[in-house]
Parts: C-alpha cells; structure tokens; sequence
C-alpha cells in the first residue's frame, strides 16, 4: 500500500533506493571468503569441479553474464551461461566435472528448474543457486545456495535482486579463487574491502537521480534506443535495455560496443538515443573511438563515464559522471543510473511502472 512506499511513487524507485541496503544484508555476517559461505561441503564439491555452467532466464541471466567475466578472469574457471529455455531443449555435451549454478530470484521460475534437473540428468551432480528466496524450490533442488538479502521485489522490472545477485556471484568467484589458489591472500582481502565499500559507492550513484531525469524527458519521445558496452560492462548494456523495454515500451536493444560496424550503425540517426557505459577500463580507448564512430554520423550520444574518464560534454555528446572506476565491481554500479533512466522514461511516458503490460513477476509456467 501507500504507506509501505514512503516518500517513492513506485516500488521500482523504492527498491532501486534499497540497493545499498540490500547489499549490506547481502554481506552481512560474512567474515571472510571460505567456500563454506555456500554450505556445508562447498570446499568438496569446489575442489571436485573444473568449470561452471550458469542457467537463468531475464534479469537474472544478465547477472550470470556479467559473473562469466569474473570468474575466468579472477578464479580462471571456464564458464558458459545458458539461457534455462534453450539448455533445456538442445543436445549439449555434459561434463560431470561442472558446478551447475542457477540465479533465479524468486527461486520458482519453471524453465530454470527444469534446466536444473535437465543438467542433472545429463550427469552433472554439482548444483549451487544464487537465489532470493531461500524456502524456494531452487534452493531445495540444489546441492549448494547462496541466499541474497534484497527482501521481498515487488516491482515486476528486477533491480535490487540483480545487483545482490551480482554481490553473491562475486563471493562465489572468490571463493572458487581461494579453492583453485588463483587469488592470493592479499588479492581477496582488497576484493572484500571493495564489496563492503559498495553500499556507500552506490549512495554516491543514486545522487545522480536528478541528472537522469533529466535525460529521461528526452528519452520519453523516442521509439527506439542502442545501448552499447564493452567486456564487463556488455551484459550491463544488455541489462539497461532490457530495463527500458519492460516499462517504457521503447525498443532497445544493446550491442558490445566493438559490433557497432557489424550493423547497428546503419540505424544511427539523430533520432536514435545510443546510451554508454563508459568505465575507465582497460577497454576506454577503443570504447571512445566507437563513440567518435556514432558522432560522425550524427548519432545522439548519453554516456555514463567514469569521473576519471575525461569523456566531456560536447554537441551531441551529453555525459553523466559516475564516480572514480570501481574495479571489477563497477557493473554493480553502473547498471544504477540504467535502472533510474528506465524507471524516469517510463514514469514520463506515463506508464504502469510496477506491473508493465503482458509480464509476470515470476513465470512459474512455462
Ligand atoms: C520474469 C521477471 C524478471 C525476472 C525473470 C527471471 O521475467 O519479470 O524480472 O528476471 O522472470 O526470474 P527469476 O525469479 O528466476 O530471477
């Protein structure tokens, strides 16, 4: 009701609001990195398992995504994510020596129980979800569960569960790390400081609340938008995209900014807003000569750039300073100000933000 919103006019405002708490919670009572944070018997299966397959459907898959990046370049683990409806149904080639990990917030969502149980017929025994709710079906069917502390989402747009989840699949790679000896002591120790920092780091992001709506006014009156990232930050493209889509009823769709020349830029026009994550990453370079690419052909530019990316306000070229580079937690970060960009679009297009047309908050049929 009303009064459960407080001072926020939509449950998605309230929840993208609620992130640093939600992390705190989510990291609350974690001393220190041990496979244990998983269950009893994680340092077995882990010492037991020499890649990971990631199953998961909408938000959740995009946080599966992002956690590929970390966990080969961090624990040097082989990852591949699978959409849960397409694991499904195809002939995969199984190898017992795999963690089968879902993310799934709710914990009911059928395609990634049946993915599970599909994995697990195939042979594959270790099974560990990232999951919200911890009486669900997700964390009975698995062998191993990190339980996130976003607390009960209501909006139908997932947004604090996908950044919670990104905190425990960052736990889960150092743990992993620690078992398969790729982190040393010191490495983990300034990981873990980062995660703890970030309730704090997303403050500081949610203060950018105002600029993007400003932003959104303009967004409101377009049908169609490109959103581009690189690396780490393309499943956040992707992540943003998807946030727009579902409440704006714009077309979105994101590209990693390196595909631009691949197609996408046939579509640049100046009535196509193309929105960037721009961290101040090993891939700034090449990122800013992709912007240069969607300039010279008269493309409206809304960059998220890291304060110590030097990428200024120019025609065409509209900038939205993000705090100093965060390292390999930034998408936690920098998926925020997407949220609030759809949220404020929608909120001007005067849509129902909470409960979008044609979607469920969780699809327990398939
Ligand atoms: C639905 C929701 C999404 C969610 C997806 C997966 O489509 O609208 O917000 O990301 O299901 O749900 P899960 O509960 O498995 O994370």
């Amino acid at each position: 009701g009303a009064a459960e919103l407080g001072p926020y006019r939509h449950y998605m405002q309230k929840e993208i609001f609620e992130q640093p708490r939600a992390i705190a919670d989510t990291l609350e009572g974690v001393e220190g990195i041990t496979p244990e944070l998983f269950g009893d018997g994680a340092y077995r299966v882990f010492k037991a398992i020499d890649r990971v397959l990631i199953l998961a459907c909408g938000t959740s898959y995009y946080s599966g995504s992002t956690a590929k990046y970390w966990l080969e370049s961090i624990a040097r683990i082989p990852t591949s994510v699978e959409i849960a409806s397409e694991y499904r149904y195809r002939d995969s080639v199984p190898d017992p020596r795999t963690l089968v990990v879902t993310i799934s917030q709710s914990g009911e969502t059928a395609d990634t129980l049946a993915a599970l149980k599909h994995a697990r017929s195939l042979g594959m025994p270790h099974t560990l979800t990232i999951c919200n709710v911890a009486t669900s079906a997700m964390v009975r069917e698995c062998e191993l569960a990190y339980i996130t502390r976003a607390g009960v989402e209501v909006g139908v747009a997932s947004t604090k569960a996908f950044t919670t989840q990104l905190a425990g699949l960052f736990l889960l790679t150092l743990a992993l790390a620690q078992v398969r000896g790729t982190t040393t002591p010191e490495q983990e120790a300034v990981h873990l400081k980062a995660m703890r920092h970030l309730p704090v780091a997303l403050q500081a992001v949610l203060a950018l609340e105002p600029q993007v709506v400003a932003w959104a006014e303009a967004f409101a009156r377009k049908e169609n938008a490109l959103f581009l990232g690189r690396g780490l930050h393309y499943p956040i493209a992707l992540e943003g995209a998807l946030k727009l889509k579902e409440i704006s009823y714009i077309h979105a769709e994101a590209y990693p900014a390196g595909e631009l020349k691949h197609g996408p830029l046939a579509l640049v026009t100046s009535a196509m807003p193309v929105v960037t994550v721009a961290p101040n990453d090993a891939l700034l370079e090449k990122l800013k000569s992709n912007l240069q690419e969607v300039r010279a052909r008269g493309g409206e530019l809304f960059v998220f750039a890291d304060a110590d990316t030097r990428i200024e306000n120019a025609e065409g070229l509209h900038v939205i300073r993000m705090p100093e580079h965060y390292g390999a937690l930034s998408p936690i970060l920098h998926v925020v100000p997407l949220q609030l960009l759809a949220y404020h679009t929608a909120c001007a297009r005067g849509t129902d933000v909470d409960k979008p047309r044609n979607l469920a908050k969780s699809v327990t049929v398939e």
